[in-house]
């Protein structure tokens, strides 16, 4: 994958999004309402359910900023998420650039990406708790937004090519007139495995630096080729990135794809965090 250039550079140009930039727009108002639907949403899991964090931290690399949670999400969490979302599947969309054509456009590009997706409501109780918490990671930093959960399933075959998670302010206005002053882009990726269960399906990073050969190989590997990071579906961790530089331009080092599932299926979930142009990066110095 890391080795065919011309589609790599062809993606990372037209910015893939992992969401529908409509979804966004609804984020926005569902985030001003947040009482409507709880009740219904939330009987699918106990009433003791209590939003508690206990998940641990490895570092994967310093520059760009990479880590690996253990038990981001709970076995309770994953199975209320994947019974709310289970008629919710449908092609998952992104933002490409069709044949002759001048501008980037929205919509299924099976080319790009062949997956499912599913949204999850951001009132809905565990979704809510999962905001928090990624928020709470991000701690000192500035975290005013995160976006509304996305699920993505992927069974035979099905994989997404390299792309940033980022979205490109040009790109972004064409389809938009909203997006026109969009001040704002993606600082945190991450993406939390919900199943497991597949061969393939690795979240290979082609420009991270391999990660040591004494790491844990059923989380994290090298690639083959020595150049890379691979990170395995494993139920319940997720890998954490920043998209950004301090100066709010995008590090290009966090290009990322879903390798082909071989057998099985993996589920995985997005979550991501906004930074605003505006606003000074926290713990930048300079
Ligand atoms: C799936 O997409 C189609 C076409 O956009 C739409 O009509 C349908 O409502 C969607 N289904 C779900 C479950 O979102
Ligand atoms: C997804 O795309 C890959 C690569 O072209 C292909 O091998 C696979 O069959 C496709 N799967 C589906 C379900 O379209
Ligand atoms: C932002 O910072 C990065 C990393 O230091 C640098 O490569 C890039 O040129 C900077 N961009 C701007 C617009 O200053
Ligand atoms: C794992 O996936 C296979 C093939 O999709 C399926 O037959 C099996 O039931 C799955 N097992 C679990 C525990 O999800």
């Amino acid at each position: 994958m890391g080795n065919s250039k011309s589609p790599l550079v062809f993606l990372m140009s037209v910015a893939v999004l992992l969401l529908s930039l409509a979804r966004v727009g609804r984020w926005i108002s569902s985030h001003i309402s947040l009482q409507s639907s709880v009740e219904a949403k939330s009987a699918l899991i106990t009433e003791r359910y209590s939003c508690r964090q206990d998940y641990t931290v490895e570092i994967i690399s310093f520059d760009p900023w990479v880590i690996y949670i253990n038990n981001f999400i709970k076995e309770e969490e994953i199975n209320h998420l994947l019974e709310l979302t289970k008629d919710a599947w449908n092609s998952s969309e992104v933002f490409y650039k069709p044949q002759d054509h001048e501008d980037a456009t929205f919509g299924v590009d099976k080319n790009t990406r062949n997956s499912s997706s599913a949204f999850v409501p951001h009132e809905d109780l565990v979704a809510r708790c999962l905001l928090k918490r990624t928020k709470q990671l991000l701690g000192n930093a500035q975290h005013e937004n995160v976006e509304t959960p996305q699920l993505v399933r992927y069974t035979g075959g099905e994989r997404f090519r390299p792309h940033m998670d980022t979205i490109e302010p040009t790109k972004a206005t064409n389809f938009h007139p909203d997006y026109t002053e969009r001040p704002w882009n993606r600082l945190l990726s991450a993406f939390v495995y919900l199943n497991d269960n597949c061969t393939g399906g690795e979240t290979y990073f082609p420009r991270l630096t391999g990660v040591g050969a004494d790491a844990d190989g059923s989380k994290f590997s090298r690639a083959a080729n020595r150049q890379g990071l691979l990170v395995k579906p494993k139920r319940g961790n997720a890998i954490v990135w920043k998209n950004l530089f301090n100066n709010g331009s995008v590090d290009e080092r966090l290009v990322h794809a879903s390798l082909a599932i071989r057998s099985g299926e993996k589920v995985g979930m997005n979550l991501f965090t906004w930074h605003y142009f505006d606003s000074p990066m926290v713990g930048d110095a300079s």
